[in-house]
């Protein structure tokens, strides 16, 4: 991304630009019930937070063109986490201290006002640098936010020594023990990535408190975006590395998602992991952030991209780029992490014809009632004299994505390579296709697939592993079916439409 600086950003010249321009807004690929910009580029979430009775959530907007530029916040809103409305554009890059990009952040409530602690990228310096520091705007409507006086509220003087002053971003706020926190990522001098934690009583005098955690040499080149929260008992720290080197089937896109979990050592503010894992396992899924809710559900919510892709919505000259995921609920259960989606229910109205159960053996077929491009799929199969199970979805006579169940690999696995419009990406190899292995044995394979205008969610056994990947079929691409190896006893099908 180049930094550029701009000086004649604002918010009513923005807001003035969407309501011009969203209406000429190519369809064709827009998720229905993901949230995604009105017109323009969006890019990572931010701000995710619950605020006067409705999930708010911010992201990364640049409303002039569907490519990154100025970083503005777009701002939305939604009671259900699936039907979501636009509001005002939060933040403008349009001082000394933001005027090349207000970059990511976070948001909480303190007294009844809702603050917004965020990346300024500064003007370039004499020597042409750009510093990243941290920034806080104020609202009491939850609507219009006033930037305050004492800008930049963590200046880079508050860097530790080594720190550089050119990657210091994405802070994440929240309360410990009656302290606000936030975690920033930062890029130490060995060139790694590490986790800063910063402290204040008040959310806008803040101290150095820790290096939170620090990367190695085999764990990236720089972290974004981190999050801190415990979950059911346990400390996690979620961040997005730039470029960890892949692992086998893990870690295959240029940057990664990753979950840490271990243990906070609140003494020395350090904290200690024990396990690291990658979030997703498709092909498009980064810069995740989560929320806690007043029904205390952990609230994860990602942007349904990759960098260093094609965006073929701008190539198209559609007006828009940029989706993201459902929502999904993560929990810690046997041992494991689980993430639940929030969006559509299956409804059983939609079941298609399989009573009592339907068994398919070593050929290719389609379930009446079980078609559609915009909704969720769920599937119950039994699979004990299964070999082999590929769902093609987004099908027409050309194009298809294909999701299969190896049942002696105990693997799950996604192709896009025929799924219509071609995207390249940085990685060594092309993003087309990628796999998991399943934890645990089990003779059912269980899956909700959640299918929306250019992107494919699986999830497996209510998250146990998910893969989120877009796609762009050419033509209508309507069709569902089934082909297998073995025998495939189908116990449930639904296809819910979401329109
Ligand atoms: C992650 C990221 C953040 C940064 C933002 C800029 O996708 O690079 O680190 O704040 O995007 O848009």
């Amino acid at each position: 991304m180049s930094i550029q600086s701009q000086t004649a950003y604002s918010i009513e010249r923005a807001n003035r630009y969407i309501a011009e321009n969203k209406g000429s807004v190519n369809p064709l690929y827009r998720n229905h019930y993901h949230a995604s910009p009105p017109v323009g580029w969006m890019n990572d979430p931010n701000g995710f937070v619950q605020f006067q009775g409705a999930y708010h959530l911010f992201y990364q907007f640049h409303p002039y063109d569907a490519k990154w530029g100025p970083m503005h916040w777009g701002h939305m809103k939604s009671t259900d986490l699936i039907h979501w409305e636009d509001l005002p554009v939060a933040l403008a890059p349009d001082q000394a201290y933001d005027r090349s990009g207000c970059f990511s952040g976070s948001a909480i409530e303190r007294d009844g006002k809702l603050y917004l602690l965020y990346t300024g990228v500064t003007e370039a310096n004499e020597e042409g640098v750009h510093h990243q520091v941290q920034c806080l705007a104020v609202s009491e409507d939850g609507l219009h936010f006033e930037k305050v006086q004492q800008n930049p509220v963590i200046p880079v003087a508050a860097l530790p020594a080594d720190a550089s002053q050119i990657d210091f971003r994405d802070p994440k706020v929240f309360e410990h023990e009656g302290m606000y926190y936030t975690v920033v990522a930062s890029k130490a001098g060995d060139e790694t990535g590490q986790i800063l934690l910063y402290q204040s009583a008040d959310l806008v005098e803040w101290e150095f408190a820790s290096v939170f955690l620090k990367g190695n040499k085999q764990q990236g080149v720089m972290w974004e975006c981190p999050d801190f929260f415990r979950l059911d008992g346990k400390d996690c720290l979620i961040f997005s590395p730039m470029q960890w080197p892949q692992d086998g089937d893990d870690y295959q896109n240029l940057n990664a998602s990753v979950l840490a979990v271990g243990e906070v050592d609140w003494a020395t503010k350090q904290f200690h992991p024990e396990s690291y894992q990658e979030l997703d396992h498709g092909l498009d899924y980064y810069a995740p952030q989560s929320l806690e809710d007043d029904k205390g559900r952990r609230i994860c919510i990602g942007w349904m991209q990759m960098w260093g892709r094609n965006f073929p919505t701008d190539e198209l000259g559609h007006g828009w780029t940029g989706s993201m995921t459902i929502p999904r609920e993560l929990k810690w259960e046997d041992g494991k992490l689980k993430q639940y989606p929030i969006g559509i229910v299956a409804n059983s109205d939609n079941q298609g014809e399989i009573s009592p159960v339907l068994t398919m053996a070593d050929a290719k077929e389609t379930i009446p009632g079980i078609a559609g491009d915009c909704g969720l799929l769920t599937l119950k199969v039994d699979t004990s004299e299964l070999e082999k199970l590929s769902i093609h979805l987004r099908e027409n006579e050309n194009e298809r994505t294909v999701v299969s169940f190896d049942k002696a690999k105990n693997e799950l696995s996604i192709d896009r390579s025929a799924s219509g419009i071609e995207l390249k990406g940085e990685e060594a190899h092309p993003p087309v296709s990628r796999k998991v292995a399943l934890s645990g044995k089990s003779d059912y394979l269980e899956l909700a697939i959640y299918l929306d205008s250019s992107s494919v969610e699986v999830f497996e056994k209510n998250g146990e592993a998910v893969m989120t990947t877009n796609v762009y079929p050419t033509e209508t691409a309507t069709g569902i079916s089934f082909e297998c190896s073995g025998k495939a006893v189908f116990e449930e099908a639904t296809f819910t439409p979401f329109i």
